[in-house]
This record gives C-alpha cells, sequence and structure tokens, in this order.
C-alpha cells in the first residue's frame, strides 16, 4: 500500500475507468479509424476489426492490467518482479521505445487538430467550403512546415504540464469531465451527418460487407488499429493497471473502456462516411481524411461554427488524454526505474520526443512509416510477447487470481487462459509470419 500511495493512485474506480478510457479513445478513433477503413474497402475491414478488438484485443487488455496491478508497477519493473532474473523486462522496454515513438508522430497530428481549433475560433467554419477549399485549409496546416512543427510543440508541452503533476491531479481529472462532452458532441454529428441527402452510400460502404474483400492486408491493418485504438502492446495498461488498487473490481471496468472505445470509433466511422459520400469525396484518402471531410458538415449545422470549435476542442484533449498516456509510460520508467525526478524526466523526455517528431512534421510520408512500424507492428509484437508472457511465463492462473482479487472473478476465466495462451498467440504468428512471407500463397 505504501509503495502505491508513494507512487500515485487512482482516486477511485470511476477515475480508473475514465482514465483508462481517456487513453483508449484519441486520434485512434477520430483520424486513423476511418482513414485506416476507408484505405482498406470499408465494411470488410470494420467485420475483421470487430472480431478482433473481441476475440484478441479484449483478453489482452485483461492480461495488462492484470500483470499492472500485480506488480503495481511501470511496464520494465512489472515484468522484472513477475519474472526475477529473466529477459522479460526487455518486453516492457519494448513498449517504452514504442510509446516514445507513437508520441512522435501522435504529436503532430494532435497538433493539426490545434490549428483546426485555431482556425474555428476565429469564425473559419461558419460557411460553407467547398472540398476544395477544405483540401487547401489542411495543407496550409500540415504542409507548412513552421506552423506544423509549433502545433507539435504546443501540443506536446500541453502533454507534459499534466504529466508532470501526476496521476491524479492530472489525468484523473482531465478525462473525468471532458470525455462525456466529447460523446454527446459525437452523436450530434453523426445525426447530422447520416441526415445529409447521399448519406446512405455511406452507410452501405461502412457496412455492407463483401467477403472477398478480406486480404492479409486488411487483416494486419485492423489487428493493428486494435491494439493502437486500445492502448495495448506497449503497457500504457500495465501502467494504468499499476495505479489500481487490489480492491477495484476489475473485468467491469475492462470491459467498459473496450465498450466505449469501441463505440466512438464506430460513431466516427458514422460521422465520416456519409459525409464523405454525400460530397462525393474518395475514401481511400489517407491520414488527411478526417480533416477534409468534417469541415463540409459543420456548416450544415445549426450554430456550426461554434460547433465546430467545441468539436476541436474535445478532439484535442480526447488527444491529450492519450498523449498522457503514452507520455506516462516513457516517464514512470524513469521514475520507477532510474529514481529520476518526474518533473525534470517529463521534460526531458518531450524535449527528446519533439526532435523526433520533427521529421513527421515535415513529411507526411515519415509519419505514415512511423505510424505502420510503430502503431502496427511494433504493438502487434507487444501484444503477442505480453500473451507468452502471461500464458506460459507468469501463468494464467495467476493472472486469473490478481483479476479476481478485487471480488469479481473474470467471467469465462477459463476460455481465456487458452485464448492467452493459444489462441492469440497463434493468430498473431500466423498473420504476422503471412506478412514477412512466410506462408507460402499468402501475398500481402
Ligand atoms: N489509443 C490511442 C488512440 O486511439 O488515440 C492511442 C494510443 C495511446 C496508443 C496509448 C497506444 C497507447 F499506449
Amino acid at each position: 500500500m505504501a509503495a502505491t500511495s508513494k507512487r500515485g493512485a487512482f482516486g477511485s474506480r470511476l477515475g480508473f475507468i475514465l482514465a483508462a478510457a481517456g487513453s483508449a479513445i484519441g486520434l485512434g478513433n477520430i483520424w486513423r479509424f476511418p482513414y485506416t477503413a476507408g484505405q482498406h474497402g470499408g465494411a470488410a475491414f470494420i467485420l475483421v476489426y470487430l472480431i478482433c478488438v473481441v476475440v484478441i484485443c479484449l483478453p489482452v487488455l485483461f492480461a495488462e492490467l492484470a500483470i499492472g496491478r500485480a506488480s503495481q508497477m511501470s511496464p520494465v519493473g512489472a515484468f522484472a518482479r513477475l519474472a526475477p532474473r529473466s529477459p522479460w523486462p526487455l518486453v516492457g522496454a519494448l513498449g517504452v521505445i514504442t510509446g516514445f515513438a507513437i508520441l512522435a508522430f501522435y504529436a503532430v497530428v494532435a497538433g493539426w487538430t490545434l490549428g483546426y481549433l485555431g482556425r474555428a475560433l476565429v469564425g473559419r467554419f461558419a460557411g460553407a467550403m467547398t472540398h476544395d477549399q477544405s483540401v487547401a485549409a489542411f495543407d496550409a496546416i500540415s504542409g507548412a512546415p513552421v506552423v506544423s512543427i509549433a502545433l507539435t510543440a504546443l501540443f506536446l508541452t500541453l502533454t507534459a504540464l499534466v504529466v508532470r503533476s501526476g496521476v491524479q491531479g492530472g489525468i484523473e481529472m482531465a478525462s473525468k469531465i471532458l470525455m462525456p462532452v466529447f460523446f454527446v458532441l459525437l452523436v450530434g454529428l453523426a445525426v447530422r451527418s447520416m441526415t445529409l441527402p447521399g448519406a446512405s452510400e455511406g452507410l452501405r460502404f461502412l457496412f455492407h460487407v463483401d467477403l472477398s474483400k478480406i486480404t492479409l492486408s486488411v487483416v494486419v491493418g485492423a489487428l493493428g488499429q486494435a491494439f493502437f485504438s486500445l492502448s495495448l502492446g506497449m503497457g500504457a495498461m500495465i501502467t494504468y493497471g499499476s495505479y489500481l488498487s487490489h480492491d477495484e473490481r476489475l473485468p467491469g471496468a475492462a470491459f467498459s473502456v473496450a465498450a466505449a472505445d469501441t463505440a466512438i470509433a464506430l460513431l466516427a466511422g458514422l460521422i465520416i462516411f456519409p459525409a464523405l459520400f454525400a460530397a462525393g469525396g474518395d475514401p481511400s484518402g489517407g491520414p488527411g481524411l478526417v480533416f477534409v471531410v468534417l469541415p463540409s458538415i459543420f456548416h450544415q449545422l445549426p450554430l456550426g461554427g461554434v460547433f465546430a470549435a467545441a468539436f476541436y476542442a474535445l478532439l484535442a484533449i480526447a488527444a491529450l488524454t492519450s498523449t498522457i498516456s503514452l507520455l506516462e509510460v516513457v516517464v514512470s520508467y524513469f521514475v520507477d526505474e532510474k529514481g529520476w525526478s518526474r518533473e525534470r524526466t517529463t521534460w526531458l523526455v518531450t524535449f527528446a520526443c519533439f526532435l523526433l517528431a520533427v521529421p513527421s512534421a515535415l513529411w507526411g510520408s515519415f509519419l505514415d512509416w512511423q505510424s505502420v512500424i510503430f502503431g502496427n507492428y511494433a504493438l502487434t509484437i507487444g501484444a503477442l510477447l505480453i500473451c507468452l508472457f502471461v500464458g506460459w511465463k507468469w501463468g494464467v492462473g495467476s493472472a486469473l487470481a490478481e483479476i479476481a482479487r478485487g471480488g469479481a472473478p473474470l467471467p469465462l476465466g477459463r476460455v481465456w487462459g487458452l485464448i492467452v495462451r493459444f489462441l492469440a498467440p497463434l493468430a498473431i504468428i500466423v498473420i504476422l509470419a503471412g506478412v514477412v512471407g512466410l506462408i507460402p500463397g499468402v501475398e500481402f
């Protein structure tokens, strides 16, 4: 208990749920999910995505939370405590590096949201905007090096300011108030988008599944996106689990986080695609998709300019609760393992991350590349190793006992054990092997 209170802890179960949901819900849902789904054919991708969430990611979420809460440590220390004198802490180290690399491109996109917020505040989204004007507006922010770098720096600074003040003061507070407001605004936008003339084609794109469109690249993309969206595979949920006290009931909390995250991603799809098809746009437009499509909806809403400002403010905050968790993984490593001060570590890591963010702010292709390497592959490999750790080293029994400690055992615990030991690792290995061409006849 003493160790817990010194490291900081969540003040309540609701605080934990909101903070974990805050980590999960972010640009991954609103920005990455729609454009990745758009690039991979829509409905087929979404079907595979949902299967991945339920069958693979939810079990990994329980695994991470159990590791964190059992060890009460951030990732590297967590593996060291549960498996002393073994190489397993390297999995935690991989997570720290991955978190750092994800933060470096994520902060660039988050910076764009601040750019859009600024424009909304000066009333740029109050009037009608053609598709070309919208593309030009996106280029003016993302394609201007100085603007893009400055906005990235601003966003990283905001993140550092929260992380510096520790778990409860910063992370919990930011999540508690703002996430519910964001949800209400998203529902409003979805209703508007789905009632636009021509919207039904967008709904068809989202829900009319053509099974022949499921290729290996769709599966890798969907699995990677599901890990990314739920903040899995790099120890963010291990870290948050470590701040959760032993007598809290864990399963319900984890279910709520996964359900909220998935609902928001689908909601983002319901906003983007009907509006996109109504305006005659191309779903495979890539990372600019959301930024280009949204302005075409705002002016069709009552008080569109105000709505736009509120939306971008909340999107920036949703991104902030995610960047906080990314930075927290890296900072807590140095604080827990090296005994560095939180304040000094936060600023040092933030500055280093800024340097790595510069190439992404300058070149979209670098951003894309980082998003795929770290956002897809590193997380997928991390999740595989976490499953192997829980299934074969620490033990399914120990993990289930930890989960049950708060008084609520995991429903279908045996099935969970089988998934963590066999199904999830095998599925991930088969998918990754297909990608590197080890399975003859399966092409990426
Ligand atoms: N889950 C976040 C999102 O969907 O925006 C991104 C993220 C945060 C990924 C934290 C990984 C992580 F550890």
